[in-house]
Formats: structure tokens, sequence, C-alpha cells
């Protein structure tokens, strides 16, 4: 049976010509960037022509592109890196209570530092308000960090009026947009964000490498120390391969963002089409302010679980929420958020996320099996 991977907000598989380009980093491409020998000016020229080619992707400068070990380190950096520094302007940041992981541990983080932290409640299409922002900010805040795209739901929160709202308030802004690469034209200037977290794994990039944007004259307190790399903000030797494959999977999409986000428009039009063949199901999110490459669905009456054990047997990979966290099977955090932890969506919820190899037919296919899947768990249960 055709294993179907539905799972591409948890990560992508690499692009061959990422791959290639990986390879040959790896094996050629061996000099310490730092070294002033030939060899490490050939690692260097490869570092500066990704860091070039991604600030473009982000409408950034190269000296504002911090390359980090992927979006948690990236969000970890962006958070705890500039609340450090800032603290003797105020104590407060503000995030949403939808965030990923990395985001949200490292406002527990500085909670225990002392800090607060507002944790912005969502409503039930999971978009976090501008006038929410606006009302929970005070004279102390110096953070504000909300995501561009959801990763469980897919729901697109309004960045760039959170941005302008901001462009008087002392308070830095933050944004990862980790779901959004790729899909969604960023830039930096336009939205009016301060930080902004990519990674490189969920454009068919390589994991362990990712970018946090600093605009220029932005102060942050670096959270590693030992070398001149990155310009002191983040040391250590770079990861060469990593960078390599990270600059040639942006390339892969540069310019292309609105033609794939009307590709997959249609293709998750018609999975959904097919989708609502089957009885009692709720899609979650908000229906329009939506990434095109996340559908989280709630089977009712099914349990999580089960759905995605037998799922897994009829050979389609999905997710029941964030990847970091489904090994644990703890409901999920977005959900609780938008319905509370005991309503039958957030316990019955699943997430499909596609990808560049999917077509019209793996479309239909997977909705198939699903449908076989959830009637027969169904009769079971009868
Ligand atoms: C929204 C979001 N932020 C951050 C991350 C973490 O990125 P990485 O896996 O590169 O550490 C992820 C990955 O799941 C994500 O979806």
């Amino acid at each position: 049976m055709e294993a179907l991977y539905f799972d591409h907000a948890a990560t992508t598989p690499l692009h061959p010509d990422v791959a290639s380009t990986m390879s040959n980093a790896l094996t050629e491409a061996f000099g310490n960037p730092s070294s002033i020998h030939q060899l490490g000016r050939l690692s260097r020229k490869i570092v500066d022509e990704a860091r070039t080619v991604i600030a473009k992707s982000l409408g950034a400068n190269d000296k504002d592109i911090i390359f980090t070990s992927g979006g948690t380190e990236a969000d970890n950096l962006a958070i705890i890196g500039t609340a450090l520094k800032h603290q003797d302007k105020g104590k407060h940041i503000i995030t949403s209570a939808i965030e990923h992981h990395a985001v949200l541990d490292s406002c527990h983080y500085l909670e225990t530092l002392g800090f607060t932290v507002t944790y912005l409640p969502v409503d039930e299409t999971g978009v976090v308000g501008v006038e929410a922002v606006k009302e929970a900010l005070t004279d102390e805040t110096i953070l504000v960090s909300v995501m561009m795209v959801n990763n469980e739901v897919g729901t697109i929160q309004p960045i760039k009026a959170m941005g302008e709202l901001l462009e008087d308030h002392q308070a830095l802004f933050h944004t990862d947009a980790v779901q959004a690469y790729g899909i969604m034209p960023l830039d930096v200037e336009a939205l009016h964000v301060d930080l902004l977290t990519v990674t490189a794994h969920k454009i068919n990039g390589p994991k362990g490498i990712g970018a946090l944007y600093k605009r220029r004259e932005v102060k942050l307190q670096p959270l590693f120390f030992g070398g001149d790399q990155e310009r002191k903000r983040r040391p250590g030797t770079e990861n060469l391969p990593g960078i390599a494959g990270f600059k040639q999977a942006v390339e892969l999409f540069l310019g292309e963002e609105l033609n794939r986000q009307a590709r997959f428009k249609q293709l998750k039009a018609l999975f959904e089409q097919e989708l609502t063949t089957i009885d009692n199901i709720v899609i979650n999110g908000d229906e329009k302010k939506v990434s095109p490459l996340i559908c989280n669905v709630s089977f009712l009456g099914t349990r999580i679980e089960q759905v995605l054990m037998n799922l897994d047997l009829d050979g389609v990979f999905v997710s029941s929420g964030s990847a970091c966290t489904a090994g644990a099977m703890t409901s999920s955090h977005v959900l609780k958020a938008m319905y509370g932890e005991q309503d039958e969506r957030t316990l019955s919820a699943i997430r499909f996320s596609f990808g560049l190899h999917h077509t019209e037919q793996a479309m239909i296919e997977v909705t198939k099996r699903v449908k076989q899947t959830i009637e027969r768990l169904r009769k079971l249960s009868e």
C-alpha cells in the first residue's frame, strides 16, 4: 500500500536539489568559514551567499539575518534575548495562548526570572485580535510575540495590523513565521516586525538550521558565548551543509509563493470537499484566514489515539497537533484555547498538512482511506 504522508507541518521531505547541494557542501566545503585560507574562504562564501538569499526572501538586509539551529532556537533568542536586554524599560511581555511551545516555554522561563507575561486568549476560530493586543499593552511592555500562521489549525494572524499598532510603542514585535514561510510572501518592512523566525525543514530543507531576522537597531542578549560568528549574536562554527541546503530550499520557492498558494488552495478545497462526505466532522479554524497547507478536522465521537493508530496502519501519516507534543498525547493547547479542554472537537482533532509532492489523486486517495477508517471505528464503538 502506498504511504500517504500528510504531516508536512511537522516536517517536509528533503528536496532532491537540496540533498545534492548539501552533499557537495559536506564533502567539498569542509573548511571552517572562520579560517582565512582558501578553503575557509570558500565556506565563508557559501555562508554569505545563503545569508543574502534568506535576507531577500524576507525583504531584509543581509546583516539582519542570524543563523540558528532552527525555529526553536530563533524563538528563544528573539524572546529571551530581547527580554534580558531591555528589562530596564519594563518586564511585561504579551503573547498568545496558541503559540508554539518554543515561544510559550521561553515565556514561562522568563516568568521564573520575574517577568510578567500576558497570554492572550483566542476566539473559536483561533484568531488573536489586534484590539486584544492594544488592550494588553502597558508602559511596561517590552515585547509582543504573536505567530503568523498557527501550526495546528493554520489560522493566519493579523500581523501587519499588529505591527502598525506597535509602531508608536516601545515594545518590540516578534512573529514566528515558520508555517508561513514559502507559502506567503514575507516582507519585514511591510509587516512592521522587529524580529521574525523561520526554519528550513518546513520548506523541504534540512533539519537543524533556521534563522532569526533582527532589525539592525534592535539589541539582544546572546544566549550562547564563545566566538565571533553571527556577529557574536550566535557564536559557534556554522552548520555549513545546513546553511547551503537552507539557501537551496529558499531558492526553490522564492517568487513562487503566490502560485504555490493558489495551487494548494485548490488541492485543499478538493480535500475538504471529499472529506465532507464523512458524517459528523468539524473543520477547525478560520474558514478564510487559514493556511492552504493545513486542515485540522475533528471526527466527532472518535478518539485521537485510536484514529492516529488506525490511519497509520492504513498508510496515512498525520498528526494530532504539534509534533513536538504528539508523543505525549496531551490534548492540544491550541484547541483547548479555542474550545476548552473537554470539548468534543478538542478530543477528536486530527491535523492534515500538505506538501510539494501532493496531487489531486493523493487528495482523493487519502480522503477515501480516512473515510473507511472513521466509519470502521464508529461501527466498532456502536
Ligand atoms: C510555528 C512553529 N514554530 C517553531 C517551530 C520549531 O522549529 P524547529 O523544529 O526548527 O525547531 C515549529 C516546528 O514545529 C513550528 O511549527
